[in-house]
C-alpha cells in the first residue's frame, strides 16, 4: 500500500482500493493538490467538520466514489446526491475490497457555514483494512480505549493528530502511540494555522520512549510504501 498525505489530516490510501480520508484540499494552506485532480474509489470522512469534511462531496461527485461515514452524516450526503454508506461505532462496512471499522474518537462533529452549522452526530476514527491496516484516528484527545483499539485491529500504520489545541498535542499522540502499538505512526493535523503548530520532531521524540514504533513524518505530497 501506498500512503500519501495530502495536507492536514487528508491522506490518499492506495492498497486493494484507492481511499481518501479526510479530503480538505479547497482552502487547505497545506493542500498538496486540488479537489479536481484527486482520484479515489472510496472517501472516509471521519466528522464534520470544515478542516474533514472538506471536499469530499464534490470529489464523491465527480468521481463516483462512495462515502463512509457515521449514519447521520450518511443522510445528510445522500441528499446531496452522492453514493453512501452510513454505520457507527464498531462496525464494519465493506465497500469493494476494503473494510472499514468505525472506532469511538472524543470529539465534536457539526456541519455548515459559521452561524448555521447543525450537528452531525459524533466524531469518529477510521480503520481501514485495504491490504495493509491504516487506524486513522480523526480529531481527538488521547484515550485508553485506544489500547482496546490497537488490540482489536492491530494497525499496520497510525495516523494520529499532534497539533494541540482542538485535538491532541505531541505529548498526548506520544502516549496514544504506545497504547495503539502500530508498526508505524505518522503524525498529522498539525501546521496548517497558528493555533495548531507544532514541531513533529517533538513528537517523533516523545514516540520513541513509549513505543517501539517507527515515526514516519511525511510532508504534504509524500507518500510511504508499507
Ligand atoms: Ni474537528
Ligand atoms: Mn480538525
Amino acid at each position: 500500500m501506498r500512503i500519501t498525505s495530502l495536507g492536514h489530516s487528508a491522506f490518499l490510501l492506495e492498497g486493494r482500493d484507492r481511499v481518501l480520508i479526510d479530503p480538505f484540499l479547497t482552502g487547505n494552506p497545506m493542500a498538496s493538490t486540488t479537489a479536481d485532480k484527486v482520484d479515489c474509489d472510496i472517501i472516509c470522512v471521519t466528522h464534520g467538520h470544515g478542516d474533514h469534511l472538506g471536499d469530499a462531496v464534490n470529489i464523491a461527485r465527480r468521481t463516483g466514489a462512495v462515502v463512509a461515514s457515521i449514519i447521520e452524516m450518511s443522510e445528510w450526503l445522500e441528499k446531496t446526491g452522492v453514493k453512501s454508506v452510513g454505520f457507527n461505532m464498531g462496525g464494519t462496512a465493506t465497500i469493494r475490497n476494503t473494510k472499514i471499522t468505525m472506532v469511538p474518537a472524543f470529539h465534536s462533529s457539526s456541519i455548515g457555514a459559521p452561524g448555521l452549522e447543525f450537528s452531525a452526530a459524533m466524531a469518529v476514527g477510521m480503520v481501514v483494512d485495504s491490504g495493509k491496516v491504516v487506524y486513522h484516528a480523526g480529531d481527538t484527545c488521547v484515550f485508553g480505549d485506544m489500547k482496546l483499539i490497537g488490540e482489536l485491529y492491530k494497525p499496520d500504520v497510525a495516523l494520529l493528530p499532534i497539533g494541540g489545541f482542538f485535538t491532541m498535542d505531541p505529548r498526548q499522540a506520544a502516549m496514544a502511540t504506545g497504547l495503539i502499538n502500530p508498526k508505524i505512526a505518522i503524525p498529522m493535523h498539525y501546521g496548517t494555522w497558528p493555533p495548531i503548530e507544532q514541531d513533529p520532531k517533538e513528537f517523533e521524540k516523545l514516540a520513541k520512549k513509549s513505543s517501539k514504533a517507527k515515526i514516519v513524518i511525511l510532508k504534504p505530497g509524500e507518500h510511504l510504501e508499507v
